[in-house]
């Protein structure tokens, strides 16, 4: 874990119980939202039929166009073929978010070094001054690839130093269209008044990290008062927003002694000819808890001056809405948003590339050969019932040794601000039989992308053919009830494995014992389990334990979501079999996991690593083999127990949960 996840990870916890009361959060649901939210995205859904212009939504084909650059043109689809991702960007440096993402040299590192092989990116600029903004751009790339010797990538960036308005094509039509009003999108800006302005003074800002200050500008006038660099408390300040030069100090330390001295918010503005920086904390910083919130700017000589001449200074923020900062062509060819960026790095560009790459396998296995049943295609999930089908089972689909799930979560509309916030557990149940004791248990589990309606998986759960026991099952796939509606597809595809390669016959599971569930993760977890005694069948060659185990919720550990559990099957009482979840908490766990597609660029916290699942991922199930470690012809016994940083759990306010589904699963 890095020091940065630690910490951000105990501000979590602080965050989250401080928000816990306010808000319907259900029973995994204790954290961050972003203020506003809710209303942009109603707003969102109600406007969603007007606004359509048919043929440019996400999903729809982007048809070819080309595009001068500063190298000579851009041809879309590359004659190459269409096999590569395209991230449409336009600059524009009326927003203080994209002139950091373009002068943070860790953002330009994150471009240079993780833009995967089959990405193209168009650099474009919304303004006047395209034609310099692109001599800029390519430079500032440029610089970083040299120094990081990663030149080969400057070939996948082209420059276009025609302004969007000139273009000619469609890309400023989708540009428009898909707008955007969330964080870090649009124009988020200061207003200043004071009687000695003839007009009141726009200037750009760029807000705190969300996930470091909480707290929100609110729709009132605040008066200003200058405090020098702020890097000691100032009375003066009480009541007001506070206006700070940089440097001298931490960003934080500045927060805190404004905070301290009762200030209502912090401006901090660059020194003259500085670029706006990503205001965060760091390291141990990070664990203290400020509540209230700041901006950085450039410094306005007009506002210095009045300070200067004790004048009233007020200040007051907006965001005007933007054409869209990204866009993008995914390799199919057709046209994809790329999801919120949460702070100013390019890694959020190259998050969604990879997941293009992901998708674009997921389309190469699903044309794997299979026998495929359709169980639900559209079907909305939604409120208690969820989404319910039942279907026949074809004959012989139980000769098949693989069983994979192919599920897609969507959206009521074809845009991301029409899909549902948080990343809720969904869980499928099967029913084949309901006089059988498999009736109702868990076939598959999947984590929703948090406004985000790509997602889309293929899971091997082989080892549950057991539980088709039976010629019509029921299929019944739940979410929280109180979230907003997911249009959800589920179908089962049924292969041959090829494993063996020496032409034997495939072990089978023939036979399958539901063995734990999960529970409250308190004090008391591991003394409500007790040792299951079994006999293994005659003609057994193989015994598996299948377990899917998540951690959710938010005790004062930050269990179980974010702390480092470990999970342990105890085997005729000396074969301590264990999992760790040891990337919870940490500050990027998540994005590593965007090759196997877990949906990048969410809202909320998407990026974190949490306990044995990702947000807008299918949980993954453990597989133990555990023949060696059983008796074949006697009896067998099998405890499972979950611990705390190697402890029991020990929460002193809030348990956590753990949500389980085990199985001792048995092959021939
Ligand atoms: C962006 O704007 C800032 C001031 O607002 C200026 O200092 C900087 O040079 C501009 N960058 C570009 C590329 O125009
Ligand atoms: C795209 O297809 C072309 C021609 O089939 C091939 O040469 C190229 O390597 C492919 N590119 C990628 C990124 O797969
Ligand atoms: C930093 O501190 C020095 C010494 O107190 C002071 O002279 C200077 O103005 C400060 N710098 C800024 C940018 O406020
Ligand atoms: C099985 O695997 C072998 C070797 O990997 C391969 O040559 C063969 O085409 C595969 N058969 C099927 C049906 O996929
Ligand atoms: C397995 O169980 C049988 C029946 O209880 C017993 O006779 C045998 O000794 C056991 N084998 C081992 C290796 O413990
Ligand atoms: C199993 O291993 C874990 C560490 O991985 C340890 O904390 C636990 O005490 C062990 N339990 C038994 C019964 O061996």
């Amino acid at each position: 874990m890095s020091a940065l996840g630690c910490a951000r990870l105990a501000l979590l916890v602080i965050v989250a119980q401080h928000f816990s009361a306010a808000r319907d959060s259900g029973p995994h649901r204790v954290r961050l939202d972003l203020a506003g939210l809710g209303d942009a995205h109603d707003g969102a859904l109600r406007g969603r039929s007007t606004q359509r212009g048919p043929g440019f939504e996400p999903g729809d084909p982007a048809p070819p166009f080309q595009v001068r650059t500063l190298g000579g043109q851009f041809v879309y689809p590359p004659p190459s073929g269409p096999n590569v991702s395209l991230v449409i960007h336009g600059f524009s440096n009326k927003s203080a978010f994209l002139e950091c993402l373009w002068t943070r040299s860790a953002s330009l590192a994150d471009l240079v070094q993780g833009f995967p092989e089959s990405a193209h990116a168009l650099f474009l600029s919304v303004d006047d001054t395209a034609p310099s903004d692109a001599l800029w751009m390519r430079e500032q790339i440029r610089q970083a690839a040299l120094s990081l010797r990663r030149e080969e990538v400057l070939s996948r960036m082209h420059f276009s130093p025609v302004p969007v308005h000139e273009l000619g094509n469609w890309i400023p039509r989708v540009l428009y269209a898909w707008g955007c009003a969330g964080i870090n999108c649009g124009f988020d800006q200061v207003v200043f008044t004071c009687p000695e302005f003839e007009v009141p003074l726009v200037a750009k800002r760029l807000d705190a990290r969300y996930d470091w200050l909480t707290a929100g500008w609110k729709p009132k006038l605040y008066s200003v008062a200058e405090a020098g660099d702020g890097c000691e408390p100032a009375a003066a300040v009480s009541g007001a927003v506070a206006w700070l030069s940089e440097g001298n100090c931490s960003f934080f330390t500045k927060v805190k002694n404004m905070a301290s001295s009762g200030a209502a918010g912090v401006l901090v503005y660059a020194s003259p000819g500085n670029p706006i920086q990503d205001m965060d904390c760091e390291g141990t910083e990070c664990f203290t808890a400020l509540e209230i919130p700041a901006s950085m700017v450039h410094v306005e000589p007009a506002v210095v001056q009045a300070l200067r001449n004790k004048q009233p200074v007020t200040v007051s923020f907006q965001k005007t809405p933007s054409p869209n900062f990204f866009i993008a062509v995914d390799q199919q060819g057709t046209l994809a948003e790329t999801g919120w960026f949460l702070y100013p790095t390019f890694s959020f560009v190259n998050w969604q590339a990879q997941w293009f790459d992901f998708s674009a396998q997921l389309q190469r296995r699903l044309t794997v050969p299979a026998q495929v049943l359709t169980v639900f295609e559209n079907v909305v999930m939604q409120g208690d019932p969820g989404a319910v089908a039942t279907v026949d089972l074809p004959l012989g689909v139980t000769d098949f040794d693989v069983l994979q799930l192919e599920v897609a979560l969507s959206c009521p509309g074809k845009r991301d601000e029409t899909c549902a916030a948080w990343d809720h557990t969904v869980q499928l149940y099967i029913c084949c039989d309901k006089f059988s004791p498999l009736c109702g248990l868990e076939l598959g589990r999947w984590i929703t992308a948090f406004h985000r309606g790509t997602g889309h998986w293929l899971t091997d759960v082989s080892p549950l053919m057991p539980l088709l026991n039976g010629k019509k099952c029921t299929f019944t796939m739940q979410t929280a009830p109180w979230a907003m509606p997911w249009v959800s597809g589920l179908h089962l595809r049924f292969s041959h494995s090829n494993q063996s390669g020496d032409g034997s016959d495939p072990l089978r599971p023939f036979k399958l014992e539901p063995l734990f569930k999960g529970g409250t993760f308190d004090h008391d977890y591991n003394s409500r389990y007790q040792p299951v005694s079994f006999t293994v069948p005659q003609a057994t060659k193989k015994v598996e334990v299948y377990a899917v185990i998540t951690g959710h919720g938010s005790d004062d550990n930050g269990c179980g979501e974010f702390c480092v559990t470990s999970h342990h099957f105890l085997v005729n009482g000396v074969f301590n079999n264990s999992l760790v979840f040891d990337t919870a908490g940490t500050a990027l766990g998540c994005t590593a996991r965007v090759g196997e597609g877990a949906v990048p660029n969410e809202g909320g916290t998407w990026l974190y690593g949490r306990a044995g699942w990702c947000d807008g991922l299918q949980v993954n199930p453990w597989k133990i083999d555990v023949t060696q470690q059983l008796n074949m012809t006697g009896r067998n016994s099998i405890l499972y127990f979950g611990l705390f940083r190697g402890k029991d759990p020990n929460p002193k306010t809030n348990p956590g949960m753990i949500t389980m589904y085990s199985y001792l699963v048995f092959y021939k």
